[in-house]
């Protein structure tokens, strides 16, 4: 059967560079003549039927801009069969014939469920701005969020360095270390924490005590939020306290703003090639792969790998802050 009729909507956490890829869907689609709906708030807008039939001019203004205008959503009723039946059938009345999910592997999920039970056809565009998702280097929001916190955190440095303090700063990831590893080097910490490793606060104290010995006057310490030493920012600074009293210790989060704010350059282009790759993947009549990124190719992973893969984080780069904090 031939697609005329796409379905596009975006789920889970926003990430800079979903707006560029809904744009890049309609726009494929408009190049080959082919209908675009856009479905609001994830798998929720499509239980409910809030659907918006979209145009090449509908996604004007919409590169630049960071979180996603088809708003997002995480449908609890969508995990149940009965959800997906009204999802479906509101599907189906629109006239869609196939179905791309801009979001991670929670949405991925929901998305392989719903053509494994009605023979739908479905494709994923990653949107995370963890990295956290198998088969391709990078999602869409990573490289925005990865830029973000450095621009921030340098402006933490400047205090930092100024007052000779130690600085506990806490970056997204959920379980993930991609954006603290990433963005600890970027900024030149000192120490980074990540999932991926077990750092106690004994090793990391014994880190901080060595370079204060060598001539260290401050310190930026990354600790992804998913980290496993037992700890958050504030009892870890709580910790180093009640072992020096001397050191002067702040905490900052960085939070949501990881999330926000106009995509880089990286992920506009990004979105733009796996808009394209997404459509016309569907358009010759595959379904059920995810698009990624590889080597700077753009290719397709099966669903279900993406989902059950597991992302893999480069531990060179665990090695290569280690030898940059000497
Ligand atoms: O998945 C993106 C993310 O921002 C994670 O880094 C974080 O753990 C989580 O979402 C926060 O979710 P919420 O916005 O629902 O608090």
């Amino acid at each position: 059967m031939s697609v005329k009729k796409i379905a596009v909507l975006t789920s889970g956490g926003d990430a800079p560079g979903m707006n560029a890829a809904i744009r890049a869907v309609v726009r494929t689609c408009a190049y080959h003549n082919v209908e675009v709906l856009g479905v609001y708030r994830g798998y929720q807008g499509m239980i409910e039927g809030d659907f918006v039939e979209l145009n090449a001019r509908s996604v004007r203004d919409t590169i630049n801009k960071g979180g996603t205008f088809l708003k997002s959503a995480r449908s609890k009723e969508f995990r149940t069969p009965e959800g997906r039946k009204k999802a479906y059938e509101n599907l189906k009345k629109s006239g869609a014939d196939a179905l791309i999910v801009i979001g991670g592997d929670g949405s991925f999920t929901g998305a392989l469920l719903f053509n494994e039970e009605f023979n739908f056809p479905v494709m994923g565009i990653p949107g995370t701005i963890d990295n956290d998702i198998y088969g391709t280097s990078h999602t869409l929001g990573y490289d925005t969020a990865l830029n973000t916190a450095v621009e921030a955190i340098d402006k933490i440095r400047d205090t930092a360095s100024s007052h000779d303090r130690m600085f506990f700063i806490e970056v997204m990831g959920r379980d993930a270390g991609f954006i603290a590893l990433n963005t600890g080097i970027g900024v030149g910490a000192e120490r980074i924490l990540i999932p991926e490793e077990n750092t106690t606060a004994e090793e990391l104290l014994a880190d901080i005590e060595k370079g204060y010995a060598k001539g260290k006057t401050s310190n930026i310490i990354i600790v992804a939020e998913g980290d496993k030493s037992g700890k958050n920012v504030f009892q870890l600074k709580e910790y180093v306290e009640s072992k020096h009293p001397g050191f002067d210790i702040r905490v900052a989060i960085l939070g949501h703003m990881q999330r926000g704010g106009a995509p880089s350059c990286y992920d506009r282009v990004l979105a733009s090639r796996m808009g394209v790759k997404a459509v016309e993947t569907l358009l010759e009549g595959k379904s059920n792969y995810m698009v990624g990124v590889n080597n700077d190719v753009i290719d397709l992973t099966p669903l279900e790998k993406a989902i059950k893969g597991g992302s893999k984080l480069d531990m060179e780069l665990v090695r290569v802050a280690e030898i940059m904090s000497v």
